[in-house]
């Protein structure tokens, strides 16, 4: 049976599924509730000075009847008194000691405000601390959030000051809103953090309303860029992820676009140990966790894992630079025809939009409802480079495959041919003889 405790930072967590610090980590009350529906830990919403919100805050991409594929907030940080929120992870730690509350933190840059901080939360009994370095619209502005964390130095001289004092694990939360993000978690880890999780929210617009010129989301008529995440988010943040992973030594905590287990699998074969989940939770509620256990449970008892360490960074070696991919490895398209409702998307995309190895026949033996043949594609295997299009635009699940095929050539990257290539400019060496 598959053991979903995981350690992390020092930290034994019961699985590795966390509440993201946002609005599902609000109070205590939501917290202790999703401890009791199997979430094995939860980031505090960040604490701060408090703010005023504004109303509206959320908005969202809905995609072919998808409803929230991308979500949005210009929400700033905890708008509740600081010390509020302290007698309430005091109270939840209390109820729930098993399960992990990380206190999210965030104030102004000074050294000593950050001291007072740290001691305060640790007073309040939090397992660890995540450093919010990532917000990207209105506490940057006031010098916090992102405008930290898109600063080495200023990640790293925070981070110091931080573990001045710190007792408890010390987490660095980075911001996607940066050109290397390797180099942000390099900074983190040298002013000593324990651990580092990504990704915070991307900056966005969301659109705008084209009768009255208001962008969304809309406030009095006005917006400004927010976070973007959610199920849209998931493949830059799988990107950064695995950047990190190899370029860092301390444990990641993975974030974005994560709905359910395989999602979380995914972050964990790239490099995180635990995982952590806001946009999903305020979608379908704190029920989603039941999922998850089972999910990755069933994964791992059907692969063999008995812990998440076992399976945990197996993707990162295949995560290569382009240079180091088979340039001989081929694959072409492969249409099955029973399948096929002669929609021509196929053709169209690839005559249009690709390399026109697709070519329309009429198969007197296809006929559609109304008893007319169909016209059913056919893939010029001579001209198909195997760029997958097809198969991504077909609607019917596995009418178009795709199949390796025999290239006659043994492997051989790019960076192959260049060493080759250098090595037959050598000048011949000098013999001995
Ligand atoms: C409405 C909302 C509020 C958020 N507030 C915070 C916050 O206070 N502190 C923080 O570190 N991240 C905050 N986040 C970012 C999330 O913790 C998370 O990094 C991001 O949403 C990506 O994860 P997801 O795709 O699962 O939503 C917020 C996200 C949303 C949607």
């Amino acid at each position: 049976m598959a053991d979903l405790r995981v350690k992390f930072a020092g930290m034994t967590s019961l699985n590795p599924f966390w509440l993201a610090s946002g609005p599902p980590t609000n109070t205590a009350g939501q917290v202790m509730r999703a401890f009791d529906a199997g979430w094995g830990g939860a980031v505090w919403k960040t604490i701060g000075e408090p703010i005023v919100n504004t109303s509206s805050r959320y908005g969202a991409i809905d995609f072919n009847g998808t409803k929230v594929m991308g979500f949005n907030n210009i929400e700033l940080i905890s708008d509740r008194p600081t010390e509020v929120n302290f007698r309430e992870i005091y109270e939840v730690k209390k109820r729930y000691p098993q399960n992990l509350v990380i206190a999210s933190l965030m104030v102004e840059s000074k050294r000593e405000t950050w001291h007072q901080m740290v001691r305060r939360a640790e007073d309040a009994g939090s397992d660890a601390l995540e450093l919010n370095f990532g917000c990207p619209h209105g506490m940057s502005e006031r010098g916090m959030g992102s405008a930290v964390g898109q600063v080495p130095e200023y990640t790293e001289m925070i981070t110091r000051w931080v573990k001045e004092v710190a007792r408890v694990p010390v987490i660095v939360k980075l911001t996607p809103n940066v050109t290397s993000v390797a180099h942000i978690a390099k900074a983190a880890e040298r002013g000593g953090a324990d651990a580092v999780s990504l990704i915070n929210t991307i900056n966005s617009l969301m659109g705008v309303d084209l009768e009255n010129f208001s962008p969304r989301p809309n406030v009095g008529g006005k917006s400004t860029h927010g976070g973007y995440c959610g199920p849209a988010v998931k493949p830059i943040a799988l990107h950064l992820v695995s950047t990190v992973a190899k370029n860092s030594h301390v444990p990641i905590s993975g974030i974005g676009g994560i709905g359910d287990w395989h999602d979380a699998a995914e972050h964990i074969v790239l490099g995180a140990s635990t995982v952590q989940v806001c946009t999903a939770a305020m979608h379908y509620g704190f029920r989603i966790v039941e999922d998850m256990i089972d999910g990755l449970s069933q994964y791992m008892d059907d692969h063999g894992f008995g812990t998440i360490e076992d399976f945990r960074g197996r993707a990162l070696g295949n995560v290569v630079d382009w240079g180091d991919l088979d340039l001989n490895y081929k694959i072409i398209a492969e249409i099955h025809s029973e399948l096929c409702i002669g929609c021509q998307l196929c053709y169209v995309a690839c005559e249009d939009g690709a390399h026109q190895s697709i070519e329309p026949y009429r198969d007197a033996q296809k006929k559609n409802a109304n008893g007319f043949g169909v016209h059913l594609p056919r893939i010029v295997e001579e001209e198909c480079v195997g760029c997958n299009l097809c198969a991504l635009v077909c609607p019917v699940e596995t009418c178009i495959t795709m199949k390796q095929v025999d290239a006659g050539r043994s492997p051989m990257s790019w960076n192959d041919r260049m060493r080759q290539r250098a090595a037959s400019c050598q000048p011949p060496m000098a013999s001995g003889d």
